[in-house]
């Protein structure tokens, strides 16, 4: 039987929300992941170093006993986030800002308008060295939802180099060909996270045979050319810019099941064996531990993680649902099987 040993991974892009829904999620990412990056974007927001003190003892409570789980907290930028602000955040421990382009997805009501009349607080970033971490979508309504991310490209994130050039930035959850080759093709304070979803799933799996509400997330799924592009990237020679960010996004099943569904695909409970199985696709299984569990640490600065967890390739059924608070919570696979699956220790 074939297995795999890997330093413990690291999420660098989670959702857990938050009271009766973070206590459902948590134990999942904490069974797999050392560390995660946790995104801001409750109601309201998490926009102040003290809100975000509170929110990561909130998910350290929630905890199973014995479990060494860091919770990595960042702050959302809004237009009045102020320099000041982003040197206090970065000495009490916040890893990273997160931009939001005001209704670019879910809860982002309160995101950015015009980033660049936030430039002394871009500037405060790039000097305290705190990464910006890109929601990389124009909202533009004449900008069609498979080229939100191609648009953000030439029109924010290029400018933003240009004019930062220091300002360490991470492209979170890419989906394109054009986003893999902007991160490729710029300084090594550029970096990308992947989600399991898009390595594995292109637009078919949204649409083809029926709507899978449970597939529609944003950046949404796009077309094939795009999920080999991004394995490519994954796993090619510029591979140490890509890391692992799951973008794990739970959303109750009637929010997600409705007439206006919500956009997010929950894959904490089997995030690593989805990735796997992507990696495996390509060829890529060496590859793996570096995305899964280095690459991300290098780019935050932060010690590699020194314990491992072992895969292997056994069939694993995932459930229908899982409980989420008083709901039911569908995840990625649900009623079929992964591949992979993690050794019990
Ligand atoms: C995320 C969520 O539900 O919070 N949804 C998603 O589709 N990815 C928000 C986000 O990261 O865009
Ligand atoms: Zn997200």
């Amino acid at each position: 039987m074939q297995t795999l040993t890997i330093l413990r991974p690291d999420d660098m892009h989670l959702h857990v929300r938050s009271g009766a829904a973070l206590r459902s999620v948590v134990p999942f990412s904490a069974r797999q992941m050392k560390r995660a990056v946790i995104m801001p974007n409750l109601k309201p927001p998490v926009a102040t170093v003290a809100q975000a003190l509170a929110y990561k003892e909130e998910i350290i409570n929630a905890l199973p006993p014995n479990t060494l789980f860091t919770p990595l907290m960042t702050l959302y930028l809004t237009d009045k986030t102020m320099p000041d602000m982003v040197f206090d955040a970065a000495k009490n421990g916040i890893v990273a800002f997160k931009l939001y382009p005001a209704g670019a997805t879910t809860n982002s009501d309160d995101g950015v308008t015009d980033l660049f009349r936030l430039h002394d607080t871009l500037q405060a970033m790039s000097d305290a060295g705190l990464p910006l971490l890109m929601h990389g979508e124009v909202v533009d309504n004449l900008v069609d939802i498979f080229d939100r991310e191609a648009v953000f490209i030439e029109k924010i994130a290029k400018p933003l180099c240009e004019k930062y050039p220091d300002l360490r930035m991470v492209f979170e959850h890419i989906t394109t060909q054009q986003a893999a080759e902007f991160v490729c093709q710029a300084d090594d304070n550029i970096a990308a996270s992947v989600t399991p979803q898009h390595l594995l799933m292109n637009r078919n799996h949204l649409l083809v045979g029926g709507v899978r509400p449970h597939h529609y997330c944003l950046p949404i799924l796009k077309r094939e050319t795009h999920r080999q592009a991004l394995l490519q990237a994954v796993s090619g020679s510029l591979s140490h810019k890509f890391f692992l960010g799951t973008d794990s996004a739970p959303h109750a099943q009637n929010r997600k099941e409705c007439a206006c569904g919500c956009a997010g695909v929950f894959s904490a409970h089997a995030a690593i064996e989805l990735y796997a199985e992507a990696f495996e696709e390509a060829n890529a299984l060496p590859k793996l531990q570096a995305f899964a569990s280095q690459n991300g640490a290098k780019f935050y600065r932060l010690p590699e993680n020194t314990d491992t967890i072992t895969l292997i390739k056994q069939t694993q059924q995932v459930p229908d649902f899982y409980a989420f608070g008083e709901e039911k919570l569908v995840p990625l696979r649900a009623g079929e099987t992964i591949a992979w699956r993690v050794v019990d220790e």
